[in-house]
């Protein structure tokens, strides 16, 4: 089988790596000349832990670790009020900092390693898909960025959300894109003797989110969030998305300066960042995840957004369940098949981690000073009734119930890894 996968992020290595395993003959294009450096923590729950498991990549994991050791909330006056420490075993879920959490570029590097050097997997940076000729029920046929046009058994969408094979290959009304209301930025910021390992966050007003935490490369990560309060503030902030960064820097510098805490300090880092990333907070919702020999993966098919922390845990079982599926077709099997079996085993799990509770990401905007004072006197309360164990323990049970149970594939069962 020839496939090829658009986009070298989370999704895109994972499914290499099985198919490579099933003995399939792989070719992943991936839109920028090396890996990025950008993005943040993201975790990795349940089932998608099992499956890095399965590749051997747990001591790598646990090498890039982020070394974070729990949240804790900053008050008016710049002093933290409450934590909540990472713990280990049950209750751990409420620090908010998962024990298997990873920056996104250390993951795609980790990845990247594990795959680049397979006999079957080539990978091919600074190129892109330019048009998807045809799509049948025989073959696909694509031209590259570079001029070649290639024949393949499958084509397979990792390109994120707003992917563009996606965008070639789906009528726009069958692709759902659902705002959340917030706007995210992120980039790297020099490490000073005050900073801590904490995931320390501070809420501005009005509506706006400032945070920093520590990575294992002895800087900090900013991350800022603010969520429009009215159309035109809602206009310049997506315009600003689709912008360039310094239209993206200038409008954060404009709506965060004097806003309290290390507001000033975080700016002034921004120009100098390698890794500036400003993005619109949206879900990806697919009718059909599949059309023809064209699938869609990870973010590109169903982006559940950061307020879930489930995007690289959807994208790495995503990955698993699609190789799974495929290898298992019998010999002049129609592939077809395999898609189907990937949606319908895991689009059920996937619509339950997209569903946000109506108070996200508003309860961490607040607008005005007493719904400030309202949060973090809840904030502050919820912080010492995690510090009784018994009830840490029942709450953090709790939160950890949510799972998916990974389906088992005869070609990638043996010789699991411990
Ligand atoms: C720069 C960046 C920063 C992020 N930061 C965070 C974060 O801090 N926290 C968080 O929870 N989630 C973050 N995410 C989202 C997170 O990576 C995903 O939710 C999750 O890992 C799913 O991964 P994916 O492989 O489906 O998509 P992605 O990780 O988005 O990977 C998609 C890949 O496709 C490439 N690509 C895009 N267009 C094309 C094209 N036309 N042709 C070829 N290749 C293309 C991209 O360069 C990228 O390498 C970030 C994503 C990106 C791209
Ligand atoms: C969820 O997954 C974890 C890790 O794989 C496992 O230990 C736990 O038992 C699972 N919980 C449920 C309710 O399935
Ligand atoms: C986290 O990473 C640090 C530095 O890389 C390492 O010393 C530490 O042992 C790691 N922690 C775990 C739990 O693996
Ligand atoms: C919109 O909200 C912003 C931020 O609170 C404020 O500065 C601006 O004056 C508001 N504009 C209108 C038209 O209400």
């Amino acid at each position: 089988m020839r496939v090829l996968i658009s986009g070298a992020g989370i999704a895109g290595p994972t499914l290499a790596w099985f198919l490579a395993k099933a003995g399939a003959r792989i070719t992943i294009v991936e839109k920028s000349h090396s890996l990025l450096p950008h993005g943040q923590n993201v975790d990795i729950e349940g089932g998608a832990l099992t499956v890095i498991k399965k590749m051997g990549l747990m001591d790598r994991l646990r090498q890039f670790n982020t070394t974070e050791k729990g949240t804790q909330f900053i008050s008016p006056t710049g002093q933290p009020f409450a934590s909540f420490p990472i713990s280990k075993g049950p209750g751990r879920s409420v620090s908010l900092t998962s024990d298997f959490e990873i920056l996104r570029a250390d993951l795609a590097a980790i990845l990247h390693e594990a795959t680049k050097d397979l006999p079957n997997v080539k990978y091919l940076f600074g190129t892109m898909i330019k048009k998807v000729v045809s799509n049948d029920g025989d073959s696909v046929k694509v031209e590259l960025s570079n001029g070649e046009v290639q024949d393949f058994d499958l084509l397979v969408a990792a390109d994120g959300q707003w992917s563009k094979v996606r965008k070639q290959c789906f009528p726009p009304d069958s692709v759902n894109v659902i705002h959340k209301g917030n706007y995210v930025a992120y980039w790297t910021v020099p490490r000073l003797p005050i900073d801590n390992d904490w995931w320390n966050i501070y809420l501005a007003l009005p509506s706006r989110f400032m945070s920093i935490r520590p990575d294992p490369h002895s800087t900090i990560r900013a991350l800022f969030s603010l969520m429009p309060c009215n159309s035109s503030q809602e206009k310049a902030w997506l315009e600003a998305s689709k912008s360039d960064r310094q239209t993206q820097q200038d409008l954060l510098r404009r709506e965060f300066v004097g806003s309290g805490w290390q507001a000033e300090r975080l700016l002034d880092a921004m120009d100098q960042a390698p890794d500036f990333y400003f993005h619109e907070i949206a879900q990806i919702k697919m009718s059909k995840w599949f059309t023809s020999r064209v699938v869609c993966l990870g973010d590109a098919a169903y982006a559940p957004t950061p307020l879930t922390g489930m995007g690289t845990s959807l994208a790495i079982t995503g990955a698993y369940i699609l190789a799974g599926e495929l290898s298992k077709l019998d010999d002049g099997e129609h592939l077809s098949k395999a898609l189907e079996a990937y949606e319908s085993i895991f689009r059920p799990f996937v619509e339950k981690t997209q569903q946000i509770p109506f108070f996200f990401p508003a309860i961490a905007h607040p607008e005005t000073a007493w719904k400030r004072w309202l949060i973090q006197a809840l904030v502050w309360a919820f912080s010492k009734l995690m510090a009784i164990p018994w009830l840490a323990m029942k709450i953090g049970d709790h939160g950890y119930s949510e799972n998916f149970s990974l389906p088992k594939y005869p070609s990638f069962d043996e010789g699991d890894a411990k």
